[in-house]
């Protein structure tokens, strides 16, 4: 397959790996609202938000939506725009990198971008996830009227690369259907099942058995337009006729169609690929409602997207409950939809706006605030989340376990280099983290077994050994995998006992 080269690509293709761990730290006073919801918002760069997220949200999340800066060679007041092409590549190939160990096997991943890199984009995103993953490009109409100070042609459109994880049986929701599409249902019949619209009732090519003469209610005589037959055979065309299903027109004269009715039509509408202002907003409406919260700003935020448009794409890539993923979260717009739209969300911003216009505007949400999507949605508010930035490293430049790490977390780090799954935090402390793939986990460290001392609860010896197989309610194991500081258990007993021990800080992997 063609890829596409730029100046640091290599370097590039190392960077999401080379990237340390790092932790996140709760900053309670910038959360807000019912804590125990699982919404986060992070203050950070995304490279290393998105690594410290991983453990624990790897494959989990349905629907990633992205507006990275389309490096248009503006400078904008919150953040750079003006990346040189080949920092901007490199920017985007790790964190796309990143972002795909997030998707769930349905889920997809979302990208706004315009002409000036959404080509090169295109190319990244195929190497990164796959050409066959590709699912469409969107054409969202951001502008309405030209500006008339360009010499050439004005933009007026936006792309969005829409890309899935595993194209296998990959579906989208469709879109309610519009009151305007609902007014092309009438009941000029007066039929009890409620409004209908009539469709063609021929097809192509023929098949000889639906290939017949129909006599209309006025007594004139129809037959297929050439190539083509009906759509029923006989026996079931009269059936259909008996039920009130064929419309020959209000005279009885016309060559039949068939009456599909609003209450058995199942599902929505497929969404096309060109949204247009109309139906998703575009730019102005966006800064109107940036505008309206924060109106004591003369230009709050100078690229928000409009609360419509993405709510378009959760509406397409989501159910409720499902979590969603912006990485360059902006102004909030994606957390403060997600979170009117009922789905769990995390937004990463490494600008100062994350505390000074997303927490805002999400306390705002979770207030009951009426703008953008709040009244189609009969957004009432509620809800919560919790704020974080980047903490510590949890491995030093030698590979060492930074010691203030806690058991929890070394607990993911340790489940996710092993398993490439997230960690399930146990209800309980225990010294067994779980099984998988017939392999059990289990970790001595940092006092789990209260007793901190070097020769104490992480090391393994026989009296650890039994903690451990006591946290697993003794249940039968084929391969126990034991991380610790040292193991007094000699390597034959280990053997019969299918123990594999593990050292920390040297057999975990810090990358
Ligand atoms: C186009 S704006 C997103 C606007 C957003 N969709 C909204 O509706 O407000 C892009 C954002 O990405 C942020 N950003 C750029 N690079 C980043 C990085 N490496 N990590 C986190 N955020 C980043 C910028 O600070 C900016 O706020």
């Amino acid at each position: 397959m063609p890829i596409l080269n730029w100046l640091g690509r290599d370097d590039a293709l190392k960077t999401a790996t080379n990237t340390p761990y790092r932790l996140l730290e709760e900053v309670p006073e910038l959360g807000y609202g019912d804590k125990t919801k699982e919404n986060m918002i992070i203050q950070g760069d995304n490279l290393e938000a998105l690594k410290a997220l991983l453990p624990f949200y790897a494959g989990q999340v349905k629907c990633i939506y992205i507006d990275p800066p389309y490096n248009t060679g503006s400078a904008f007041e919150h953040y750079d725009d003006n990346l040189e092409h080949s920092t901007w590549l490199s920017l985007m190939y790790s964190r796309l990198e990143l972002l795909k160990e997030f998707l769930r096997e349905d889920g997809s991943i979302w990208i706004s971008i315009d002409a000036d890199e959404s080509h090169y984009l295109k190319v990244l995103c195929d190497e990164i996830f796959g050409r066959q993953c590709f699912v469409d490009e969107v054409i969202w109409q951001r502008a309405f009227a030209p500006v008339n100070l360009k010499k050439t042609l004005s933009r007026s459109h936006d792309a969005i690369l829409v890309y899935c994880k595993n194209p296998v049986n990959f579906v989208l929701n469709t879109l309610p259907r519009s009151d305007k599409q609902c007014e092309n249902y009438k009941n000029p019949d007066d039929d009890s099942r409620g409004p209908w619209t009539s469709a063609d009732c021929t097809v192509g090519p023929v098949v000889e058995e639906k290939l017949y003469e129909i006599i209309t209610p006025s007594g004139r005589s129809v037959f297929p337009p050439e190539g083509r037959c009906w759509l029923f055979t006989k026996d079931r065309f009269n059936e259909m006729v008996a039920d009130g299903r064929i419309w020959f027109g209000k005279d009885g004269n016309n060559a039949p169609r068939v009456k599909k009715f609003i209450s058995e039509v199942k599902g929505g509408v497929v969404a096309t690929t060109l949204w247009t202002r109309d139906e998703c907003g575009d730019n102005q409406e966006a800064k109107r409602e940036i505008k309206a919260l924060f109106p004591n700003e003369k230009n709050p935020f100078d690229t928000p997207k409009p609360e419509r448009l993405i709510q378009r794409v959760i509406t397409l890539a989501t159910d409720e409950g499902d979590l969603v993923l912006d990485s360059f979260l902006g102004s909030g717009t994606t957390a403060a939809v997600a979170h009117k739209m009922g789905r769990r969300y995390i937004g990463i911003e490494m600008g100062n706006h994350a505390i000074t216009y997303c927490v805002p505007r999400l306390k705002a949400v979770i207030d009951g605030e009426q703008g953008g999507i709040s009244k189609s949605v009969n957004w009432q508010g509620g809800g919560g989340f919790r704020f974080y930035k980047l903490g510590e490293q949890v491995f030093d430049a030698d590979g060492c376990i930074n010691e203030n790490i806690s058991f929890e977390n070394l607990s993911a780090h340790i489940w996710f280099t092993e398993t490439k799954t997230p960690f399930n935090k146990p209800a309980e402390k225990t010294t067994y983290l779980g099984t998988f793939d017939n392999i059990s986990y289990a970790l001595l460290y940092n006092g789990i077994l209260k007793d901190k001392r070097v020769d104490g609860g992480n090391v393994l010896t026989n009296k650890t050994l039994n903690v451990i197989l006591d946290d697993m309610k003794h249940q039968p194991y084929e391969k126990l995998v034991i991380y610790g500081e040292s193991s007094r258990i000699s390597p034959a007993r280990l053997k019969t006992l299918h123990i594999e021990f593990k050292q920390t800080p040297y057999d975990i992997k810090a990358r």
